[in-house]
């Protein structure tokens, strides 16, 4: 399908089938996890702008996986699912390929990988949820970034990271102190602190920076 017709595709896609993802999400959502509070706004935030290519680093048990295939279902993107551990068997979906192996060292051979695959290495929706580390995500922003597409969408997982960590519902989950690894990669890519406490919006030269503190901090990075 042409970058037209898939546009057009969600557009003609039934209202019921998109609330029976939603759904679907939503009941995934209902167990408390360390992702839990941010399922439902990851689907939302893969409906307002034609997908044809996502990247997920870091499979885990699939809880952003099972949302991007059911939004790359609605846009027939492919969804590339990276993990260093063997998941492959996390996903049913028929265009998602999952690497094995490191996301850094294979963020630096995407674009070879991809014209083997036959698939444009542009990409729409990069997402990071990884070890959480400073050292790795400043690796992760530089063997990626390159090849995000002129209005992409970068979502960062864990970017308030503490021993424990607070869900929307008022429920404690445990973790670990990453000293605020990932968000300080962020935090030194954009030339901006960031206060990972609290939610917020800026706007910076070149991006939308969104932040919500809970179940761990999800940022999102929008293109301008
Ligand atoms: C927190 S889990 C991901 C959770 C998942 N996104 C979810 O929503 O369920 C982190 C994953 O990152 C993987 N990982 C850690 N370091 C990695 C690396 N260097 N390259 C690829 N995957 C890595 C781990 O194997 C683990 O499965």
């Amino acid at each position: 399908m042409g970058k037209f017709e898939k546009a057009w595709a969600l557009k003609k896609t039934p209202t019921g089938v998109l609330l029976k993802a939603l759904e679907e999400v939503r009941q995934r959502a209902a167990r408390p996890t360390d992702i839990c509070d941010h399922l439902e706004a990851l689907f939302l935030l893969c409906l307002d702008r034609e997908l044809q290519l996502i990247v997920e680093l870091g499979v885990g048990d699939g809880e952003s996986s099972f949302v991007f295939e059911r939004a790359a279902k609605l846009w027939d993107a492919v969804l590339v699912s990276v993990d260093i551990e063997d998941r492959s068997n996390v996903s049913t979906y028929g265009k998602r390929r999952f690497m094995h192996g490191d996301d850094v060292a294979f963020g630096d051979t995407f674009p070879s990988w991809c014209s083997r695959q036959g698939i444009s290495p542009e990409i729409d929706l990069l997402f990071i949820d990884t070890s959480h580390l400073y050292e790795h995500t400043v690796q992760e922003i530089r063997a990626w970034f390159p090849h995000l597409g002129p209005s992409a969408r970068v979502i960062f997982h864990d970017t308030n990271m503490k021993e424990t960590f607070l869900r929307r519902d008022g429920s404690i989950g445990t973790g670990w102190d990453n000293a605020r690894g990932v968000v300080r990669a962020v935090e030194e890519y954009l030339g901006q602190s960031f206060p990972e406490e609290e939610d917020f919006t800026r706007i910076i030269p070149d991006w939308i920076v969104r932040h919500r503190a809970s179940c761990n901090g999800l940022t999102v990075l929008d293109r301008l």
